[in-house]
């Protein structure tokens, strides 16, 4: 009997599940937004029992979609957005408070507050490979703990769990109050600020500096065993959850970047590109994070250099939802299309502070060198063009860090379509930019953790063997004009900084 591999794709905007097949190709696809919820600026939330009962529905979708029961699944895997932060009574199943978002940046007092106690943004690094920022669950956890009234009682007495996503999801896929498995992995685990890089488990002096009790942290496996089983009831029933891995590090691994010096790039809400280091952890001395990439079961950890952008899909969402500049969020080439170039008009979306390679929290948006020439059609390009300039500045600090230079990157995700993006992202980098045949390697990356453990794919070569090129665009912009327009985008970046008084 042919059998398939389901992917649960947990992202910021959207729950997917897809279905592939041994070649690694989408069988089907069922897919549900959920609501962005801002309860101020520079806040954000998302229901996360909304998130729980849209994946049961999306789950079902896909196999209705594609005509399939549970028993022509062999194995599921979960992938997710990293960071967002999920506190629930283990009892009731309930989130004490809505999950905060990885874009959130309530936390920066707290922030602000443990890095005086000496070593400032740096001074987890050692440990977790990561700045003190806004970004990480762990001050986020240290918020609802803080504010949320009688919360930190009750997880001092045992009786909360914390989990990002991924985390959320396995416990209750696997039964919730009854019998759910309180798990997650080092790709996600290496995004709390609470894991150590070397040993992969939680430090206890971090979690004892920001009052985290322990008792509330998952049990940190590999990224690809058999956690448990779906419980019983429902799409996916009786079926074994085998593989998580964050969702950026899925990419990396479905796009197959599995060898040392390897990069791809995800265009979703934000950009993530991740370059494969090998089982050596390489600490970043240009504002890059290190993070782990994967961990085989029973093998050493793989680790990253990343560099994370917190805006660049969401941007273009930005101009359709919040200016209507657009009807829907694929105008935005044709708009962009109708003009030679930005016309002047640079558009830093500093909406979350900026993340890599500058860690500003005090950051915000700004749209610079406007004239009464610039237009709608300049403003789209604008917003393209601020995500290629982004990615140009985390590949040149992955650069530097490396000390080999990228010589070609690998790419996927939502705008990967927008074959003006792509020409200009080759322009901007001065190497050739790749999209692979299968663009949904982020889920596909959560299936191959899965069907891993399970014999369903027999090892790396097999991963390597299904990944297969659709488009190449080479750069054809000479260096002077690219070396000028990336000073001017440099400049534009300066004039966002200390906009939050602290
Ligand atoms: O770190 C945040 C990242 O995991 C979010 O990814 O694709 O949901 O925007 P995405």
């Amino acid at each position: 009997m042919t059998q398939y591999v389901a992917a649960v794709d947990q992202g910021t905007t959207s729950t997917r599940c897809m279905i592939f097949d041994h070649a690694g190709r989408v069988v089907s696809v069922d897919q549900l937004e959920h609501r962005q919820i801002f309860p101020q600026a520079g806040w954000v939330e998302h229901d996360a029992e909304e998130i729980w009962e849209n994946t049961r529905r999306v789950a079902a979708g896909a196999l209705a979609k594609a005509d399939l029961v549970n028993a022509d699944i062999a194995v599921v895997g979960i992938t997710n957005q990293r960071e967002t932060t999920v506190v629930w009574d283990r009892t009731t199943g309930r989130p004490v408070y809505n999950a905060i978002v990885w874009q959130d940046t309530r936390t920066d007092e707290i922030c602000q507050k443990l890095g005086g106690l000496g070593g400032g943004q740096e001074r987890y690094r050692t440990t977790t490979g990561l700045p003190l920022a806004t970004y990480f669950s762990g001050p986020k956890i240290k918020w609802i703990l803080d504010n949320v009234e009688g919360v930190r009682a009750r997880a001092e007495a045992g009786q909360l769990a914390f989990g990002n996503m991924d985390t959320w999801l396995l416990w209750n896929m696997t039964g919730g109050p009854e019998g759910g498995v309180h798990v997650t992995e080092p790709t996600n685990a290496s995004r709390t600020l609470l894991m150590d890089l070397d040993t992969l488990s939680w430090d206890a002096d971090i979690c004892a500096e920001m009052g985290i009790p322990m008792s509330m942290l998952p049990e940190i496996r590999s990224s690809s065993e058999v956690y448990g089983k779906v419980r019983h009831r429902g799409a996916l029933g009786d079926r074994p959850i085998a593989g998580i891995l964050g969702d950026q590090q899925a990419a990396t691994f479905g796009q197959a970047c599995l060898s040392v010096g390897e990069a791809k790039n995800t265009y979703g809400t934000g950009n993530f590109v991740l370059l494969n280091t090998g089982t050596e952890k390489v600490m970043s001395e240009n504002g890059l994070l290190t993070t782990v990439c994967y961990k085989l079961d029973g093998k050493d950890a793989v680790y990253a250099l990343e560099g994370s952008i917190a805006v660049t899909g969401s941007l273009v969402q930005w101009l359709r939802d919040n200016l209507g500049l657009i009807g829907s969020a694929d105008e935005v080439e044709k708009l962009a299309s109708e003009v030679e170039d930005n016309g002047g008009a640079y558009f830093v979306p500093a909406f979350s502070g900026l993340f890599a390679p500058y860690w500003r929290a005090d950051a915000r948006g700004a749209i610079v060198g406007l004239t009464r020439f610039v237009n709608r059609g300049h403003l789209a390009r604008a917003v393209l063009e601020a995500t290629a300039y982004q990615t140009r500045e985390v590949i040149d600090a992955m650069n530097a860090d490396s000390g080999v230079p990228l010589k070609s990157l690998k790419v996927d995700g939502g705008m990967v379509v927008n074959e003006l993006l792509m020409q200009f992202q080759a322009d901007i980098l001065g190497v050739p930019v790749i999209r692979p045949v299968v663009n949904e390697t982020t889920a596909l990356g959560a299936a191959y953790a899965a069907g891993l453990a399970v014999d369903f794919w027999s090892g790396e070569d097999d991963i390597r063997s299904n990944w297969a090129k659709d488009k190449e665009w080479d750069p054809k912009m000479g260096d002077a004009q690219r070396e000028s327009l990336y000073a001017d985008w440099k400049k534009a970046v300066t004039k966002t900084f200390d906009w939050v008084k602290r």
